[in-house]
């Protein structure tokens, strides 16, 4: 389906970007997936398969992101899913500096690689972006969240109309099983897993290949655009 295609997976060496990248590789594509350190991209890389490459890119740094997409040159689909979620926890607590933080780990980090990335897609191509369900329904204690992948959410439509006919989409995941939540206690990791379970239509906490699904539709159907796909088990519907 995507032979002879080149998609880049900015943050595609663990979770939902591994997960996207294994899925596009199985497509057909060759992919690209950084993440911050050189080893751990390449070790990811050589794991998903023959189609696979792996740079370290930081983000957070536009000139090392330059770099990296000059060497990569020309592709089709550029998938942003790097991890944030620093400004999590009741409004209360989160200051200045949380905030701050949260948009520089994850609200200024995509917008370099969409600014930096969009003018090495060729043809017509395709942007996803992976932003999160508290940007889509109101959940006590995640304003912060909220706000940042709000933020990104809102210049889904805008760049699509800018970019064109390079199409902009993102996945609005819900709560996903990935190493992200490793940095919790297990005992409380599995406590939120199990509250989310049992709140969520599905039944269960979402898997990272659930959202590798969803962003493989979004680069291969070519008259999906501006769209914000929500893969969430129904979870803003409760
Ligand atoms: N998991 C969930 O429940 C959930 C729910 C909603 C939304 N999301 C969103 O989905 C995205 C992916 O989350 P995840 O759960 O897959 O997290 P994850 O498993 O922790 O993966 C995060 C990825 O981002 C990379 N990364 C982090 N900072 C980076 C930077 N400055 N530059 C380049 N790469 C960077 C990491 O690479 P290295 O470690 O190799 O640097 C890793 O590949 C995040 O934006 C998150 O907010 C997640």
């Amino acid at each position: 389906m995507l032979e002879e295609q080149k998609a880049v997976i900015v943050g595609g060496t663990s979770g939902i970007g591994l997960a996207a990248a294994t899925e596009l590789c199985r497509a057909g594509a060759k992919v690209w997936v950084t993440g911050r350190t050189q080893d751990k991209a390449m070790a990811v890389a050589a794991a998903i398969g023959d189609r696979a490459t792996g740079d370290a890119a930081d983000a957070r740094d536009a000139v090392k992101l330059q770099a990296f997409f000059a060497k990569v040159g020309e592709f089709d689909h550029l998938i942003v899913a790097l991890g944030g979620g620093s400004a999590i926890g009741a409004f209360k607590d989160l200051d200045e500096a949380k905030m701050r933080a949260g948009f520089d780990n994850k609200f200024w980090p995509y917008l370099n690689a969409i600014r930096i990335g969009v003018g090495y897609i060729r043809g017509p191509g395709s942007i996803t972006l992976i932003t999160g369900a508290a940007g889509r329904r109101a959940i006590k204690g995640t304003s912060g969240l909220a706000a940042v992948n709000g933020a990104l959410q809102a210049i889904i439509g805008p760049l699509a109309l800018e970019l064109a006919p390079i199409r902009v989409n993102a996945v609005s995941p819900g709560l996903i099983a990935t190493p992200y939540w490793d940095r919790m206690p297990e005992d409380a990791r599995r406590a939120m897993y199990e509250r989310s379970a049992a709140s969520v239509p599905v039944g269960r906490v979402g898997a990272p290949n659930d959202i590798g699904q969803a962003v493989l539709f979004l680069v291969s159907n070519g008259f999906t655009n501006g769209a914000i796909l929500d893969c969430d088990g129904g979870a803003r519907l409760v």
